[in-house]
């Protein structure tokens, strides 16, 4: 199959699509990100990568970081962190709090933002220095120390997260966050405040491709029955209340951010990543998901 090629009609076929959705406005940083930028990657586990556009340009990752502190979760403590957060999708947007009062404190899933909140707070009492051993986490993953926090989408997030600190509040009241609402709000401001390229994240997301271990160090972070729950996870709960139109459309296990990526495996294939800043209404990039059914479709290539 001819990848390249793919990759190229993919970007004039979803042009048209440029202008639709808006940049997230709610984090004051993001709002000023051009929708112009779009980028695609596709890592292959044979090793071969296939890339175009603005692939090698960072943005903000946002929501698919959450991957990341929940494959470290389960990595450190196994099963039992599923005693605090559920694996139901939620049907509701990321940042609702309607559910989480009257199922007392336990979120529907890790991705959507209450979840998140949980297992941040379990690995900031897990870690000695949750910050730093995160980020390294990542670096190992990526293969690649350059990767960074950005300090100013932390702080712009922070001074306007009022949802999150109603949640996190929410949380505390229930009896599920340890730590103080403070500090984990500031690890989760942090998390999301990561910056990767499509490539970047093509490459990082191998290792849920590949059962769990990482392709270029053979070092096993998961266990098959663990990527495969995280797979599982990332299908039924990765997009909120667009799950099932992502299933529907483009039938891989993904994850999207509010920065306009979106990264999505097909188990011992492949890797796929795109990047588009403008969001539909439930916040995930309008011409990412297009470009991502594209691409399924054309090459026959997805878990259905
Ligand atoms: O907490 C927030 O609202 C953001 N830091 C992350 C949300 C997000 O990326 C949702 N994904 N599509």
């Amino acid at each position: 199959m001819n990848f390249q090629q793919v990759l190229e009609e993919i970007v004039a076929e979803t042009a048209s699509l440029e202008k639709e959705g808006n940049v997230a406005n709610y984090i004051p940083e993001l709002a000023k990100v051009s929708p112009d930028h779009f980028g695609i990657s596709l890592h292959l586990l044979n090793g071969k990568h296939y890339r175009t556009g603005d692939s090698e340009m960072r943005f903000s990752i946002q929501s698919i970081a959450k991957v990341f502190s929940l494959s470290m979760a389960i990595g450190l403590l196994g099963e039992s962190i599923f005693q605090r957060v559920d694996v139901e999708p939620s049907g509701t947007a990321f940042n609702s709090l309607l559910q989480l009062d009257y199922e007392e404190g336990i979120p529907r899933n890790p991705f959507i933002n209450a979840g998140a909140l949980v297992v941040v707070d379990i690995l900031l009492s897990e870690l000695k220095d949750p910050q730093k051993e995160l980020l390294q986490y990542v670096r190992k993953l990526a293969g690649n120390q350059e990767i960074n926090f950005n300090d100013y989408v932390a702080a712009s997030e922070k001074v306007e997260g009022y949802r999150n600190i109603a949640m996190a509040n929410l949380l505390k009241s229930h009896g599920n966050l340890h730590n103080k609402v403070e500090d984990v709000l500031d690890f989760y401001f942090r998390l999301c405040s990561i910056e990767m390229s499509c490539s970047e994240l093509s490459k990082t997301f191998l290792v849920y491709a590949h059962h769990g271990r990482i392709p270029h160090t053979r070092e096993k972070i998961l266990t098959k029955s663990q990527a495969k729950r995280l797979n599982a996870l990332m299908q039924t709960c990765g997009f909120y209340d667009e799950a099932g139109e992502f299933s529907y459309k483009v039938g891989l296990p993904g994850k999207s951010g509010v920065g306009g990526g979106i990264v999505a495996v097909l188990p011992e294939k492949f890797s796929l990543s795109v990047w588009s800043p403008a969001l539909n209404k439930k916040g995930n990039s309008v011409r990412g998901m297009k470009a991502l059914e594209l691409f399924t479709t054309k090459t026959g290539l997805s878990v259905f």
